[in-house]
C-alpha cells in the first residue's frame, strides 16, 4: 500500500490546485482544500470522506494563519503543503486597481501562507513547502509587470 500523507493545497478550487487536489484525493492522501468559493470546495470533497474543506481568503492576513493551523489540527497533521494561489491581470495601462489584487494575493497572502508553513514544519521537525510561481517571474511578461513582479518576489 502507499503512503498516506497529509496534504494542504491552497488555490484547489480551480485550475492547476484543483487538478493536483483531485490526484492526492485520488491517490488516497488526506486532503486539506483552501480557496474564496464555496461551491468549488464542495465540488472537490463530494464523495470523499478524507477531504477538509477550509474557505477561506489568503488576503485575510490576520486570520489565515489561524485557519491553516485549525485545518491542520483536523487533518491530524500535515507532511505537504501546495501554495498555488494566485492571481494576474493583462494590464498594459497600468490600472492601479488590477495591480491591487495581484498584489495583495501574490505578494501579501502569499507572504502569509508560506510563513505559516514554514513554521509549522519548523516546529514539527519535518515537513515539505512546494508553491507554484511562475516562468514570468524569470523572464517578465510585459503587458503583466505586477504579475511578473510578484512571481519573482516568490521565486
Ligand atoms: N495556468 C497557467 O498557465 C500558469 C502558468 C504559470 C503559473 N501559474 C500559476 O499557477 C497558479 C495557479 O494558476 P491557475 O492558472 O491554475 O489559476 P486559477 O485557475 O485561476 O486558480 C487560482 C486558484 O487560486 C485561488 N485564489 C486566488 N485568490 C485567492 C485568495 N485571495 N485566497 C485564496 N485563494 C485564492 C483560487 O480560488 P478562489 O477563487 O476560490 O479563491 C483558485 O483556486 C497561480 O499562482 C499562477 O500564477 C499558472
Amino acid at each position: 500500500m502507499k503512503q498516506q500523507n497529509k496534504i494542504i493545497v491552497v488555490g484547489a478550487t480551480s485550475g492547476l490546485g484543483r487538478m493536483l487536489a483531485e490526484r492526492y484525493i485520488r491517490d488516497g492522501h488526506v486532503v486539506g482544500i483552501v480557496g474564496r468559493r464555496g461551491d468549488k470546495l464542495a465540488e472537490v470533497a463530494k464523495g470523499h470522506s478524507e477531504v477538509h474543506c477550509l474557505k477561506a481568503d489568503v488576503t485575510d492576513i490576520s486570520q489565515i494563519a489561524v485557519h491553516l493551523s485549525a485545518l491542520a489540527g483536523e487533518m491530524g497533521g500535515l507532511d505537504l503543503l501546495v501554495l498555488c494561489s494566485g492571481v494576474g491581470r493583462m494590464n498594459p495601462d497600468l490600472d492601479y486597481g488590477l495591480e491591487l489584487p495581484t498584489v495583495d494575493t501574490n505578494v501579501r497572502g502569499w507572504t502569509a501562507v508560506a510563513d505559516w508553513a514554514f513554521s509549522f514544519f519548523m516546529q514539527q521537525g519535518y515537513g515539505h513547502l512546494a508553491a507554484i510561481s511562475s516562468v514570468a517571474g524569470i523572464r517578465g511578461l510585459a503587458p503583466a509587470p505586477a504579475y511578473s513582479a510578484s512571481k519573482a518576489y516568490q521565486i
